[in-house]
């Protein structure tokens, strides 16, 4: 009887992983769960593409390390330090290995590891699920396991795994792979799929990674940003702690106006996105600087209830969105989108907070705290937003 239940287990758990991934038994043998505890909050820190394209060096790593320290920025929970493409020399090595290209990197990426970590940093990477880059180096189609072992012996601790040059394989295979690559190198890395949203990646990121990205590229214009968040916000039902909707890096600092980088650092907090600055920090000004260190927006964002905030209502451009929070409160963001000033308005009902006799209303830019007995209003000029945390009393 016993050797009968072996056997029987033994076959339900092939059947099991031939149905995980019927290309290859191998590989399905090692699919590992998503290790969610890496991202229990949606990931935070810097990365280099928008502000520098290609031109990154372990001076600006390094500089931009320093100025997340000083500044408070990493205190306010920005630790990832993310390089983005161009980080390599054009060829693997002889032995088929990636190499850090040796002008900007001099002193390879272990040492650039080494300078994060002893600040309390960390070190993120770029590769694509293809045979090259974007901007056209190696690629890591074909050399998963090859490249997460470098990774991981560089102290990487979260990768982006662009989709270019992907030769027409289905993502869910390739991003499969690398995911079960970095399981099988032992080093805790967080994951992010970059397929820019294609494939329904949002039905199954979450099977393999801690975060997918769910748009084209942003552009730092106020219509790329909308655009970005209108294509991210009705997907809050896929999000969760360690499992991440992902429209795309922050513009803030990159020519928005003021009223828009609020507006932008508003909306990516109420839909749990990650917070990855994507400016100069070692020269941005004191209000870039501000918006990004808003500690009670990052609240907001960080909360680790892990729910993404939903639209109430967008109408003719005017929003209201509502995050749960897990005190019990409710952040409610009301954002004008529309060129002319408007006066946004709901209510502590259609929010989906508990009846109460008054509300306590905390507004996250203005830092003040008044009440309420429901309603949740405020005019705001155009391309303008108000955030604020509302609490039964
Ligand atoms: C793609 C990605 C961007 C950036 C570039 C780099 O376009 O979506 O975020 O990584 O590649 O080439």
């Amino acid at each position: 009887m016993r050797q009968t239940w072996a056997a029987l287990l033994a076959a339900a758990l092939s059947t099991a992983s031939l149905a995980l991934s019927p290309a290859s038994p191998q590989a399905a043998a090692r699919v590992a769960p998503v290790d969610v505890r890496l991202a229990l909050t949606p990931p935070m820190g810097w990365n280099g593409w928008n502000a520098f394209a290609c031109e990154v060096d372990e001076r600006v790593i390094q500089e931009t390390a320093d100025k997340l320290a000083t500044s408070g920025l990493r205190s306010a929970g920005y630790d990832y330090v993310n390089l983005d493409d161009c980080w390599m020399s054009p060829e693997r090595d002889a032995a088929g290995d990636l190499v850090p290209d040796p002008v900007r990197f001099p002193h390879g990426l272990r040492a650039l590891s080494d300078y994060l970590h002893a600040r309390g940093l960390k070190l993120g990477i770029y590769e694509s699920a293809g045979v090259g880059t974007c901007a056209g180096y190696p690629g890591s189609l074909g050399h998963e396991q090859q490249d997460a072992n470098s990774f991981a012996a560089w102290g990487v601790d979260y990768l982006k795994y662009d989709n270019c040059r992907n030769q027409g394989v289905p993502a869910r295979q390739r991003y499969q792979a690398m995911s079960d690559a970095l399981a099988a190198t032992g080093r805790p890395i967080v994951y992010g799929i970059c397929n820019w949203g294609l494939e329904d990646v949002a039905q199954w990121g979450s099977t393999m990674a801690h975060l997918w990205r769910t748009t084209t590229d942003i552009v730092p214009t106020y219509e790329q940003m909308l655009a970005n968040f209108h294509d991210n916000v009705n997907l809050a039902d896929g999000a969760s702690p360690g499992a991440w909707n992902d429209p795309d890096m922050l513009e803030i600092g990159n020519g928005l106006t003021a009223e828009e980088a609020r507006t932008h650092f508003s909306l990516w907090a109420t839909m749990a996105a990650p917070l990855i600055a994507g400016t100069d920090l070692r020269t941005a000004s004191p209000e870039t600087l501000a918006v990004l260190g808003n500690t009670e927006v990052i609240a907001v964002d960080q909360d680790r209830l892990g729910k993404q905030g939903r639209p109430v209502r967008m109408d003719g451009g005017l929003d209201v969105l509502a995050k749960p929070l897990a005190d019990g409160s409710t952040a409610v963001t009301l954002v004008n989108e529309t060129d002319r000033a408007a006066t946004v308005s709901t209510t502590a009902a259609d929010v989906g907070l508990r009846a109460a006799a008054r509300y306590t209303v905390r507004d996250l830019w203005k830092h003040s705290s008044g009440t309420s007995t429901g309603t949740i209003a405020a005019s705001l000029p155009a391309h303008g937003s108000a955030m604020f945390r509302v609490t039964p009393q």
